[in-house]
């Protein structure tokens, strides 16, 4: 029977904080949803004019706008509130960055986390096997909306990777998987020498295109579309998988390590990134987590540990094998392809 004391000793405290983390989350993308940022774009606004700009009744709405500057998505002088730089790259509508939808739609999915669970299934519409990107991605749109919600994470690598491989001797980078490129602009910008090419199913080329132009780097950048399960990846010195491994088994996992090392040239790397579990599954939780993400988005995917990361690159052929923390999120394995 449950007794006085054993509710005592018990802290409601971080279970409160961990059961209503979602308050949070909700404020910001129901802000970024509604326009909030959009509307504060060009101009700093008060209460009242962002009520009339958004049609919103009112109740409620300064709690709103204070929640998002203790959130630290807005900053507030006097009455009148403005973006923070964050929410102005990310969450303004009007900018090619916005990332809402995409984390809108992660948000909704991970209400089906249950049914995941229960049938091991993906909780979108995607289709199953190598044909899951072009089944869900069928419009430029589409692909931008996608590309915009990866460039928000992986602009949290680009700059680390940059400092953490030396770059100095590289002559070309293949970025397999790269999406429209983003990836790979801090690492151009600190090696003026180095070129990148991209390597991406067809249908990302036209938003390759438009982010490479905008960034002034299309001199630089070259895309070549293709099937990085069935087609020969581009040749370069230096190949990166970002957050392409976890989003496949690992027998696919096999056959992109196999296809890196007979593409590269004896002596050439591959850098693989991905959040990979600590190897005695404990730690923080992030990349356990996006695990569970890889579990609600895709037919096979997961993270895997370091351990588990070196044993494929071994198999595949991999050599000289070394790791290094990207940030607190992710880890960047590295494998030579032995002379
Ligand atoms: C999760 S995203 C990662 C994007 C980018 N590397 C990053 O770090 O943000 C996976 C990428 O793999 C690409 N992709 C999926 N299947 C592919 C295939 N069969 N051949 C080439 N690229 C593919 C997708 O279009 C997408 O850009």
């Amino acid at each position: 029977m449950e007794t006085a004391s054993s509710t005592d000793a018990v802290s409601a405290e971080a279970l409160w904080r961990l059961g209503t983390a979602y308050f949070g989350r909700k404020v910001v993308i129901t802000a970024a949803e509604l326009g909030v940022f959009t509307v504060l774009a060009d101009s700093p606004a008060d209460e009242e004019s962002i009520r009339k700009a958004l049609g919103l009744h009112g109740r409620g709405l300064r709690d709103f706008l204070d929640a998002l500057v203790s959130l630290g998505m807005l900053d507030r002088d006097g009455t009148l509130y403005r973006n923070t730089a964050v929410s102005d790259h990310y969450l303004n509508q009007s900018r090619s960055s916005y990332a809402g939808a995409f984390l809108a739609s992660a948000d909704k999915r991970w209400d089906q986390l249950a049914e995941a669970l229960r049938t091991g299934e993906p909780q979108n519409r995607w289709g199953s096997g190598p044909k899951m990107f072009t089944e869900q991605y069928r419009t430029t749109d589409a692909w931008r909306n996608f590309n915009a919600g990866m460039d928000y994470l992986n602009g949290m690598i680009g700059p680390r990777l940059a400092e953490a491989y030396d770059w100095s001797s590289t002559v070309s980078v293949a970025d397999v998987g790269g999406g429209r490129g983003n990836l790979v602009v801090p690492i151009l910008r600190r090696n003026p020498a180095l070129r990148a090419v991209v390597f991406d199913l067809p249908a990302v080329r036209p938003v390759f295109e438009e982010h490479a132009g905008m960034l002034g780097l299309a001199d630089r950048m070259t895309f070549v579309g293709g099937d990085f399960f069935n087609d020969r990846l581009p040749a370069a010195d230096v190949l990166v998988f970002s957050h392409v491994l976890h989003d496949w088994g690992q027998e696919e996992r096999r056959t992109l390590l196999r296809n890196a090392f007979e593409s590269l040239p004896p002596g050439g790397r591959v850098l693989i990134c991905d959040p990979m579990i600590d190897d005695d599954r404990s730690g923080t939780p992030n990349a356990l987590l996006t695990s569970l993400n890889m579990l609600m988005v895709t037919p096979h995917g997961s993270e895997y540990t370091r351990s588990e990361c070196r044993s494929l690159l071994k198999e595949a052929g991999f050599d000289g094998l070394r790791q290094v923390p990207l940030g607190s999120n992710n880890t960047l394995v590295i494998g030579l392809k032995p002379r």
